[in-house]
């Protein structure tokens, strides 16, 4: 592209114009992910381009497997244009290899490093699916979850509301924060059995919603009157997705165990299945995730015992990748190619395996290459 379709009259184009532009041809659309920083990097700094630039990508990152192949080339958001958090880019910024990165996206904090014990390994199994047929779109679950909020917030003032002589100071405390509570994860999953599971709708309409609600209070979605949304199992996995990752860090920095593998191992199925709830699952990760129980409980594997503990799918979702825990040890990877053997025989697609982290962008720094026309002459 020329450099100058990103100015016009002097001055460069907006990021909606560039989204367009980028989406005109559907198979270049991928270039917004690398050429869309320039105009960032314009935009924000001020930098002047002069000379035409050439860009090398090289990755090791499996492509379109739901594993950020994307957050690890760019990490803004302006122009690529999906209503996605930071989860991604952050851990491509400030990651570090064979380490996982533990955050609060309230919104974007990094908590520091988390080491994995020497004993316990994870794997990606692609399941091959690129985005499941049936499944909900990403952003009607992220309506859901914004209407239970506001469901929820309007519900404790309601229950406040009814007992106002009540001289229970703390009961009503309690009630106060959460009817303005920013963030359905900081409401703990006890608060939310306590009060308002059953207050929640497994699913509501745009148009009932707004007549009763008005607004579900998010700048980057809208509420279509027409679609139905599902709302309980969008609001319920956050809240319980943050105990479940709190109590992964806490395990994973206990004292090594059998116990310790299968807790996390049971925590990382129960995120599956919770996530497969709110509609972004799909058949070929669900039947991932049952193979790699077939193997842990299998009567065969019971004399050596079973070495693979827990899986669940991860990125956007509606297929793609499942991330495995197991033993670091030999048996693993055989099973694993089980997996692999029996998923095949199901379906005819031999599942891509891969394993493995690299430095993020912090640690990495960069590389200065220098062209020397000097060696040639
Ligand atoms: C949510 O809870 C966390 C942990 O208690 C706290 O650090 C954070 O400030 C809370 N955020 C909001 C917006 O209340
Ligand atoms: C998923 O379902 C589709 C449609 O029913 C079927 O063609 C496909 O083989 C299934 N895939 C897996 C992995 O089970």
């Amino acid at each position: 592209m020329d450099l100058s379709d990103f100015m016009e009259d002097g001055r460069p184009i907006t990021y909606e114009k560039a989204y367009n532009y980028f989406a005109r041809d559907p198979a270049q659309k991928w270039a917004a992910y690398v050429a869309g920083t320039i105009l960032v990097l314009i935009t924000e700094l001020g930098i002047r381009f002069e000379d035409s630039i050439s860009i090398l990508v090289s990755s090791g990152v499996p492509e379109g497997k739901g594993v950020s192949s994307s957050a690890a080339i760019e990490v803004e958001n302006h122009i690529v244009g999906a209503p996605c958090g930071v989860m991604d880019q952050m851990a491509s910024a400030c990651g570090e290899a064979n380490k996982l990165l533990a955050m609060v996206c309230q919104p974007a904090e990094v908590l520091g490093l988390v080491d994995i014990p020497p004993t316990i390994r994870f794997w990606g199994i692609d399941s091959g699916i690129r985005h499941s047929v049936g499944s909900s779109d990403y952003k009607s679950v992220r309506v859901g979850a914004f209407m239970g909020r506001k469901i929820i917030k309007s519900s404790a003032s309601q229950i406040n509301g009814l007992n106002p002589d009540d001289a229970d100071a703390d009961g009503r405390n309690l009630l106060e924060t959460e009817a303005s509570l920013d963030y359905l994860c900081n409401l703990s999953a006890h608060r939310y059995e306590a009060s308002y599971a059953t207050r929640l709708p497994e699913s509501l309409s745009g148009r009932d919603f707004v007549e009763k609600y008005l607004d579900h209070d998010d700048s980057v979605t809208t509420i279509d009157k027409e679609c139905n949304y599902a709302v309980r199992a969008p609001t319920r996995h956050p809240i319980y997705e943050n105990f479940r990752v709190k109590a992964f860090k806490a395990l994973l920095s206990a004292a090594v165990s059998n116990y310790q593998l299968s807790a996390l191992g049971e925590l990382m199925y129960q995120c599956h299945y919770s996530y497969s709830a709110c509609g972004l699952g799909s058949n070929g990760t669900d039947r991932l995730v049952n193979l790699v129980q077939e193997m842990q409980h299998s009567k065969s594997s019971e004399s050596e015992g079973g070495t693979l503990f827990g899986a669940k799918i991860t990125g956007g979702g509606s297929g793609g990748t499942i991330c495995v825990i197991g033993r670091n040890c030999l048996r693993s990877n055989e099973q694993l190619i089980e997996i692999q053997q029996r998923y095949k025989a199901a379906t005819g697609f031999l599942p891509y395996v891969f394993e493995g982290s690299s430095p993020g962008a912090a640690k990495f720094g960069h590389l200065q290459i220098r062209f020397r026309p000097s060696l040639t002459e």
